[in-house]
């Protein structure tokens, strides 16, 4: 009997109150796989990420962690099972300094991650130990959320449109250091619309438009159908 897939998200419906914005949405993630959810704006990247999360449960379907059903468990409680979740909005507290936001997000004693290693990863964020959240730029705010969520030693990352807003060198950069997390064994589920920042990084594809998958596949077979990008991706 094979394993089954670290993560399988089955025929998920999931609305805000009335209003419907997954139909059926179905993906699956293996260990150490980098999978990506490419779509533009408003298909309901961050609703499937919040789903699997358990913040906003779905109406119908099945959210599998190594096979069972987790679906309208608390937030707290999938996050204890080994998934981290990186929001777009970056929420780090803003009055805590970079080591203070490392220290409250530490779960346990004896996991994976350290502060030690999370400033290997981010040398830059060694430096700014001791500034305020709040006084971070963009990019630098960016790595400590991730930072923050791998003290939660996750063994998977949700990583929600983590270039966003962030100039090209620094997107570039943050591009290598989720690379170095995926080479070390780091299972990722990464929602873009940034295209060549998600292919550099992704195993395989799904896109998403209208809270459907259109297309699912290797980033091979992404990259060799122009039509697929396109007829889903392009503004
Ligand atoms: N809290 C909410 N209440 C009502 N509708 C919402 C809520 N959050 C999102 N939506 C709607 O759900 C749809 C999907 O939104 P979602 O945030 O999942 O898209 P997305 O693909 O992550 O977009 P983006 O790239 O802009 O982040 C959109 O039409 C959005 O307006
Ligand atoms: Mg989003």
């Amino acid at each position: 009997m094979t394993a089954p897939p670290l993560l399988a998200v089955e025929e998920i419906y999931t609305s805000y109150g009335l209003s419907q914005v997954l139909f059926g949405v179905s993906l699956e993630v293996a260990a150490g796989e980098c999978v990506c959810l490419l779509g533009r704006n408003g298909v309901g990247k961050t609703t499937t990420m919040r789903t699997i999360m358990g913040l906003t449960p779905p109406g119908r379907g099945r959210v599998r962690w190594k096979g069972q059903d987790i679906a309208g468990r608390p937030p707290h409680r999938i996050a204890r099972l080994g998934i981290g979740f990186v929001p777009e909005d970056r929420r780090i507290f803003a009055e805590l300094t970079v080591g203070e936001n490392l220290d409250v997000a530490r779960r346990g004693a004896g996991g994976r991650w350290t502060e030690d290693r999370v400033f290997e990863l981010f040398p830059k964020l060694r430096e700014l130990r001791d500034r305020q959240g709040g006084v971070l730029s963009g990019g630098e705010q960016q790595m400590l959320t991730i930072a923050r969520t791998l003290m939660g030693n996750p063994e998977l990352l949700l990583l929600d449109e983590p270039s966003e807003g962030l100039a090209p060198l620094v997107v570039h950069h943050l591009g290598e250091q989720i690379g170095r997390l995926k080479r070390e064994g780091l299972t990722i589920l990464l929602a873009e619309q940034n295209v060549d920042f998600s292919l550099a990084l992704a195993d395989r594809v799904y896109v998403v438009e209208k809270g459907r998958i259109r297309f699912q596949g290797t980033a091979r077979a992404f990259r060799e159908d122009e039509s697929i990008r396109q007829q889903y991706l392009a503004l």
